[in-house]
């Protein structure tokens, strides 16, 4: 089994599905060469056949963009085969990622077709797809709500037609960190051929689950998860990437493997990300939100004054910040205070700290947070 987890992006195809986000050329360029400088593995850089801007977009990526695989998103159809593959042409390492349902629900209602005839479309497709590339992707969508022998069924007859990773999506966000895990152990242990393919976690976050599903998908044997930069994607989003590289690093007691991404650009990629998308990232986000490093509360700022691990375990240099932040507030205690207060410069006795301690309470009762300015004007 590989020992290192491949970082496959989709910030560019599942993040732009967001609702309310548009990114043009320039910026989806700008984003990938972000990509590129953080170490993503693969960069999935849209459905070619959506539209003549998605073509020309995978297009120019895969011009532009050099040490990393380009893939496009194609349905399991001769015609988006073909446009994706085009779309591809002129990539260092070109992906080509194409598949179809394989729940009841989406063979039912979406696709109308028995297993046999989705599974003949989906094995057709594969075959035809190796012609351009034999780096083939293949997606089983809602894997997360399907039948397990239907699913072995599959992946077994995909790989035997030159799939070479095997793409598990949790389309719906429906799965249990267990009930995942199983799913991807399940498939490596039952399916005769899985040594011969790359096993990938494709998680949605319907129920704020898409992280730890993809970690216990990785703990299952995965040895490829793809996210997004703030976890953007349609509805409650996809699985964040910034969470999982960091999850991996931190506790690589838990895993003994790990990815190439230099952690250092996770915070300026999740920053370029949220201005050119517009998607405001959350304060209390998991590794890149404005409050991830801030302490503001007297008991934690004397902890974390005292050593940083008291009450952090990530050291925010790790992600691109510059240190963690003692945030004055109401909670704050004077530990806190006298080290803002050295921050700026000002010396002081011990009684008249005690003054300006005093005056800091009242204040602090009066607003959300005392800011610099504030303490300068207490001080005076
Ligand atoms: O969520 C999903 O199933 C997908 C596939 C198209 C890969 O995004
Ligand atoms: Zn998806």
């Amino acid at each position: 089994m590989n020992d290192r987890v491949l970082v496959f992006d989709t910030t560019l195809r599942d993040g732009e599905q967001s609702p309310g986000v548009r990114l043009s050329l320039d910026e989806k360029l700008e984003i990938g060469r972000q990509l590129v400088l953080l170490g993503v593995d693969i960069l999935e850089a849209g459905f070619p056949i959506s539209s003549p801007g998605d073509f020309q977009s995978v297009n120019t990526l895969a011009k532009e963009l050099k040490g990393v695989t380009i893939c496009g998103l194609t349905r399991a159809r001769e015609k988006d085969i073909e446009v994706a593959a085009e779309a591809l042409e002129p990539a260092e390492r070109r992906r080509i990622h194409t598949g179809l349902g394989v729940s009841e629900n989406h063979l039912r209602h979406k696709l109308r077709m028995t297993r046999e005839q989705a599974l003949e479309v989906g094995v057709n497709a594969v075959k035809f797809a190796r012609q351009y590339t034999d780096d083939i992707e293949y997606f089983m969508e809602d894997s997360g709500r399907a039948d397990l022998d239907y699913v072995y069924k599959v992946v077994e007859e995909v790989i035997k037609a030159g799939a070479t990773t095997i793409n598990v999506p949790d389309t719906t966000g429906f799965t249990y960190p267990n009930e995942y895990y199983h799913l991807i152990k399940g498939i490596i242990e039952n399916v005769p051929n899985s040594d011969k393919a790359v096993f990938s976690c494709h998680c949605h976050n319907d129920l704020g689950m898409a992280t730890a599903n993809t970690l216990a998908g990785v703990m299952g044997g995965a040895r490829q998860v793809e996210v997004t930069v703030n976890g953007i994607g349609e509805r409650a989003g996809n699985t964040a990437l910034e969470e999982v590289v960091m999850a991996l690093f931190i506790r690589h007691d838990k895993f003994d493997v790990g990815t190439k991404i230099d952690t250092t650009q996770l915070l300026p990629t999740s920053r370029m990300v949220s201005r050119l998308t517009g998607m405001v990232v959350q304060r209390n986000k998991a590794v890149v939100g404005a409050n991830a490093y801030a302490h503001s509360s007297g008991i934690h700022q004397d902890g974390v004054l005292k050593e940083r691990s008291t009450y952090e375990i990530i050291d925010p240099k790790l992600v691109g910040a510059e240190k963690s932040e003692i945030i004055l507030t109401a909670r704050s205690g004077r530990h806190g205070l006298k080290h803002r207060l050295a921050e700026l410069g000002f010396n002081y006795t011990d009684e008249r700290f005690e003054g300006i301690y005093d005056a800091f309470v009242k204040m602090a009762d009066t607003k959300t947070e005392v800011k610099e300015e504030d303490l300068r004007e207490l001080v005076r």
